[in-house]
This record gives structure tokens, C-alpha cells and sequence, in this order.
């Protein structure tokens, strides 16, 4: 085979690697989305719309825009209680999320309160350290 090919194709197998390497880095960084699709999905639904009287919506209600500690607060601890969420009932349980790190959380919570349409300021790993510090 000819050398110079040869340089040529182990000069590219460097570079996919080199690439490769770079999306791992990357992916080691919680990322909202991702815990989102792992941890929340399944009940809230892909667009947060929820499931009528089993899942409520995470679009535009007073937890998520609200109060970051109410918001955190909630995340951590769940619930087993029929809550009531702008005028309905949802009769599944939410199961605590507190196996989440401070920056799974940060970026998870940061990830609704910016998208399906929602826009309220971003939460940081610290502030729920400091939440979680108060909830038992
Ligand atoms: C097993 C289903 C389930 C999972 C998983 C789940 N939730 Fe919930 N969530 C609920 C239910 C049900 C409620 C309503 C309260 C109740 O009836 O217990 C709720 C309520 C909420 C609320 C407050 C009400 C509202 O609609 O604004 C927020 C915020 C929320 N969940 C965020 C999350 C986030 C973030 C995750 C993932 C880290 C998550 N939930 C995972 C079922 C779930």
C-alpha cells in the first residue's frame, strides 16, 4: 500500500479519536435534558404536558415558575398526597428524587424551568445544597 495513504488514514483515525474524546467530556456534565428523559419523563411526559388526573403538567404552573425553594423542596421529598395543582387533582404519587446530586438537580429543574415554554431564572447546585440542608 502506499505510505503516504496510510499516514493520511491514521492521521484521521487521531482525529475521530481525538473527537471522540470531546463528547465524552461532555457527556460527563449533568445535563438537564438527559435526567429529564431518565428521571421525569415517564410520569411528566416528553413536552412536560403530563397525563390528565395521573401526572401534572410542568407548563406555567406556581411550582415550577414559583419559589425556588417551594420547587426544590418538592422535588426532594415527593409526595403521596392527592395535591391540588391549578384547579385538578392527580391521584398518582410523586417518589422523592433526592438520590439526585446538587448538580443533577441544579441542571434538571434549571431544564423545565427554561423550556415547554416556561421561563424562569436558572437554579444552581448551591441553592439546593442550601435546600436540602433544611429538608429532612
Ligand atoms: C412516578 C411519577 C413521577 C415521576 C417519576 C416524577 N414526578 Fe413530578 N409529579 C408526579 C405527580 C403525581 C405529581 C403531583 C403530586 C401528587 O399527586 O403526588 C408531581 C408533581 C410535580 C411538580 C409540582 C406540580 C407541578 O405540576 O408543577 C413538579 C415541579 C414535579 N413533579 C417535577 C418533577 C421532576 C423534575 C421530576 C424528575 C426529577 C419528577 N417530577 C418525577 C409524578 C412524578
Amino acid at each position: 500500500m502506499n505510505k503516504k495513504l496510510l499516514l493520511a488514514a491514521a492521521g484521521m483515525f487521531t482525529v475521530a479519536g481525538l473527537f471522540a474524546q470531546k463528547t465524552t467530556a461532555k457527556k460527563a456534565a449533568p445535563k438537564g435534558k438527559e435526567i429529564y428523559t431518565q428521571y421525569c419523563l415517564s410520569c411528566h411526559q416528553p413536552d412536560g404536558d403530563g397525563v390528565p388526573n395521573l401526572n401534572p403538567p410542568l407548563i406555567n404552573t406556581s411550582y415550577v415558575l414559583g419559589d425556588k425553594t417551594k420547587l426544590i423542596t418538592w422535588v426532594l421529598k415527593g409526595t403521596t398526597e392527592k395535591v391540588e395543582i391549578d384547579g385538578q387533582t392527580y391521584s398518582n404519587n410523586m417518589p422523592p428524587q433526592n438520590f439526585l446530586t446538587d448538580e443533577q438537580l441544579a441542571s434538571v429543574l434549571t431544564y423545565i424551568r427554561s423550556n415547554f415554554g416556561n421561563k424562569a431564572s436558572a437554579i444552581s447546585a448551591a441553592d439546593v445544597k442550601a435546600v436540602r440542608a433544611t429538608v429532612k
